[in-house]
């Protein structure tokens, strides 16, 4: 096993071929060498039975009194010149009357079938049995057959059957690597063309109807997780293009800021006032930064830690707490229903619900109302924050949870923020194992999050 995971899968295939072929190539050999065999040796009783019936016959058509000499004569014309067959009769006293000279002595007189192998080396198989001459029944037949004959047809059957396998397997293994080599070149074809997919160009993608059926799912499978690259390719560019945008102005501000205060001698309150406007927007954009820190912790799998049982309409307390003088001066009231007690990180749940508040804050018109609503079940907390304000089209519906989306601004305005809230607050939701939505009519914007019960802990 450790061989075969070692081999590329071209030499395992081929390997596997000729293996197969041995195995099946050697089965079969062994079944028709013992069949042969089997009917070699079926073959050489058949003859040695027909000689003694032949000679049993011959015996009792002897005239009376018996004539040794006349039945020799007949027996030699009967049996002719016989290379392979040996013919043995031997009188009540076990003396050869007819035949070569018997090794009676090793092997006694048989009776009934045996095999024995001769002094001279010859193997024999045969029958012995007894016959009638002289009125008695005491007279000894063995007729035997050299095996010789049977085992050089046996050996030449063998010989021609091993290189007729050794031949099937050659040539099993020369198709298998032929064939391997075929179907896998669309392997090596899909290779080529993945190997000249670079970033330059990530719009490549594998050929999917040239390729084998088999190799179809995948190659499918691959150009979907171009596609996936491809938009997260897309998404960083325009991520990079983001920040090196939100970056420019502020920076280029301070800096002509900067240069314009510098240009004339300026009073000590001059100095003081861009300082602190210089320093705000230092403040907003540490806060981006580490906004953006944030963002990537969550992007790289960070899930909540430190869970504690938290209830939720107290962290949303706490939040309307903070931003109690801004309702009040904007004549907005907040209606809060329901509650939840869930395992979740306090303070990131509470930056979450705090960005939906500031936004609603920051949409509501003046007098306006903001509902929040928290839903629980077996399986999740719904957060939801709906307030009256402008509509968000259909179009940017599914774009407010992109990073420095801002419907209502454009980039030439100065943006009341990064663009990052609900960013963050997908994030969370998706470090507690949960999600967004949103939803917005004629008047009114709705967008919450849930997170799930089961919260994997780090
Ligand atoms: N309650 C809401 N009503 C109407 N529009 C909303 C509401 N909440 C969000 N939006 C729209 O979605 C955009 C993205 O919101 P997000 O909170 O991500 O960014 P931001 O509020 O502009 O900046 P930041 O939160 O970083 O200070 C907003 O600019 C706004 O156009
Ligand atoms: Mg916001």
């Amino acid at each position: 096993m450790k061989l075969l995971s070692v081999l590329s899968m071209h030499q395992r295939l081929i390997l596997v071929f000729g293996a197969i072929a041995l195995v099946g190539s050697c089965l079969a050999g062994l079944v028709l060498f013992k069949v042969l065999s089997y009917e070699v040796r079926h073959q050489e009783t058949t003859e040695v039975q027909g000689k003694v019936e032949l000679i049993t016959h011959l015996a009792a058509i002897q005239e009376n009194p018996f004539d040794v000499g006349a039945f020799q004569k007949s027996l030699a014309n009967l049996l002719g010149e016989h290379e392979y067959l040996e013919v043995w009769i031997l009188d009540p006293q076990g003396s050869v009357i007819y035949g070569k000279p018997f090794p009676a002595e090793r092997y006694g007189v048989p009776n009934g079938r045996f095999a024995f192998d001769m002094p001279d080396g010859r193997r024999l198989r045969g029958l012995g049995t007894k016959i009638f001459l002289d009125e008695t029944l005491n007279y000894s037949l063995v007729v035997a057959t050299d095996t010789k004959r049977g085992d050089k047809l046996l050996y030449a059957f063998g010989v021609t059957l091993l290189a007729v396998c050794l031949a099937w397997v050659a040539f099993v293994s020369a198709f298998a690597t032929w064939a391997v080599r075929r179907s896998l070149s669309s392997i090596d074809r899909l290779s080529n063309q993945a190997a000249h997919i670079g970033l330059q160009d990530v719009s490549v993608r594998l050929p999917v109807e040239s390729v084998d059926i088999e190799l179809r799912n995948f190659a499918t499978a691959f150009n979907h997780a171009l596609d996936r690259v491809q938009d997260a390719y897309r998404r960083l560019e325009g991520f990079n293009a983001d920040v090196a945008h939100e970056l420019r102005t502020p920076l280029a501000n301070l800096i002509s800021g900067s240069e314009i205060i510098l240009g004339r001698p300026r009073s000590t309150e001059e100095l003081r006032a861009t300082i602190i406007s210089n320093l705000e927007e230092l403040e907003s954009l540490q806060l981006m930064v580490s906004d953006m820190l944030f963002l990537a912790r969550a992007d790289s799998g960070a899930v909540a830690a430190e869970l504690t049982l938290t209830c939720i309409r107290s962290e949303v307390g706490t939040v309307l707490d903070y931003y109690e003088a801004v309702l009040e001066s904007a004549d907005v009231r907040v209606n809060v229903v329901g509650d939840a007690d869930v395992l979740v990180n306090a303070r990131l749940i509470r930056r979450a619900i705090s960005n939906l508040v500031s936004n609603a804050v920051k949409a509501t018109p003046q007098g306006g109302r903001i509902s929040i609503e928290i839903h629980s079940d077996l399986e999740s907390v719904h957060i939801k924050v709906r307030n009256h304000g402008p509509v968000i089209s259909e179009e940017n519906l599914p774009r407010i949870f992109e990073r420095f989306f801002r419907a209502d601004s454009s980039r030439t305005q100065r943006p009341q923020g990064h663009g990052l809230g609900l960013s963050i607050v997908s994030a969370i939701a998706r470090m507690h194992g949960g999600g967004t939505f949103a939803r917005s009519g004629d008047d009114w914007t709705e967008i919450g999050f849930y997170i799930g019960r089961n919260v994997m802990t780090q």
